[in-house]
């Protein structure tokens, strides 16, 4: 790809051509990173295996994990699934359109490369406007990931997706920064009872309210062991990472700013909570107050690569509570920091 196109899309409606533009190239088969309320996501035509492949060159994603494929009107999920179970039915009525994916039964209609050949598919039906419009014009259910390379922190503005991926998509579709900021809630509804495979902005107890029973995978909060065989593919790979080393510290705020401030090393920055940086004696990039999870979950990929522009080095973040969204940031903050974590 030798040129690619940035546009702005606010708005549906004040920004129809452009909106027009990027599912025009979609359905020709294109390559356009778009915004959703999550993160921006590194589209195609669902539908077209060469479309699909071309994600995976793009992001140097590893063949064998499988994207979510992406509606906007229910009406587009039959034709990718074998059956509706009657749990999805409640989900999508309670959650879509929202921050939340469903692995169901995958039909014939969605190809293999999409699931990396297993016999599921994702599907999740985002709230973003812009989002909706793109794939209700493009006419064709869309497979996307996140729109980063792979391993590094999800884009949550076009400036990250443009650092990503300029020269390697055929457009990018600028509409400000992503409201949630972290990646949606994968839900596995294959097994006898629900299972979280990735926590995100719809939480655990949202979800226990609507569907009693949830299993979370064992992999949520730890590390796959070697040859594990993995639920989604998608957790035994280094992830969200920046440049520098990341380790978690767990701890109260004195316990934390006291560990930080016997770290005073050149690279060495921490990764804090606003009321945390007057403590601090080191560089330090705050992700949002410690009471306001949803501030902490729009920041945190920002922040990880602010890290890297500031040349860190060592990293010392803090470790969020598990509780609500808590467990999906600790999700990512694990992943990004390999799974080391100081206990204080
Ligand atoms: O919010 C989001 O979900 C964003 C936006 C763009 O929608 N997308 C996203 O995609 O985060 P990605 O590819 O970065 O993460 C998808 C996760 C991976 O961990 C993958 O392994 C898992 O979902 N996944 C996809 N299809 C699956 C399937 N059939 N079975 C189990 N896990 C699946
Ligand atoms: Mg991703």
């Amino acid at each position: 790809m030798e040129q690619t196109k940035l546009l702005k899309a606010f708005d549906p409606e004040a920004d129809s051509e452009n909106i027009a533009l990027a599912a025009a190239t979609l359905a020709a088969g294109g390559l356009v990173a778009i915004p959703t309320e999550t993160v921006y996501g590194l589209a195609a035509n669902a539908l077209d295996s060469a479309a699909v492949g071309k994600i995976f060159v793009a992001k140097g994603r590893p063949q064998d994990n499988p994207l979510i494929v992406h509606i906007s009107d229910l009406e587009m999920l039959a034709p990718l699934v074998l059956r509706v179970p009657e749990a999805a039915r409640v989900l999508a009525d309670r959650f879509w359109p929202g921050p939340l994916t469903l692995v169901l039964p995958r039909s014939e209609a969605v190809p293999p490369i999409v699931s990396a050949g297993l016999p599921t598919v994702a599907v999740r039906l985002p709230s973003h406007p812009v989002a909706r419009a793109i794939i209700r014009q493009a006419g064709v259910p869309l497979a996307a990931p996140s729109a980063n390379l792979s391993g590094r922190p999800s884009t949550t503005t076009a400036q990250h997706c443009i650092t990503d991926l300029t020269g390697k998509v055929d457009m990018i579709v600028d509409a400000g920064p992503c409201p949630v900021g972290i990646e949606s809630t994968v839900l596995s509804l294959m097994g006898e009872t629900p299972r979280l495979l990735r926590p995100g902005a719809v939480t655990l107890e949202q979800l226990q309210e609507v569907l009693g029973r949830v299993e979370v995978d064992r992999l949520v909060l730890q590390q796959a062991a070697a040859e594990e065989p993995v639920a989604s593919p998608g957790m035994k790979y280094k992830h969200y990472a920046p440049r520098a080393r990341v380790t978690l510290v767990q701890g109260d705020d004195a316990q934390y700013a006291a560990y930080v401030n016997a770290h005073r090393e050149e690279g060495t920055f921490a990764l804090c909570f606003t009321g945390d940086l007057p403590h601090l004696a080191v560089p330090a990039v705050d992700y949002g107050p410690k009471g306001d999870q949803a501030e902490q979950a729009r920041r945190l990929f920002g922040a990880l690569r602010l890290l890297d522009m500031r040349g860190a080095r060592w990293v010392l973040a803090r470790y969020p509570s598990q509780e609500q969204m808590g467990l999906a940031l600790c999700n990512r903050l694990l992943r990004s920091a390999g799974f080391e974590v100081v206990r204080l």
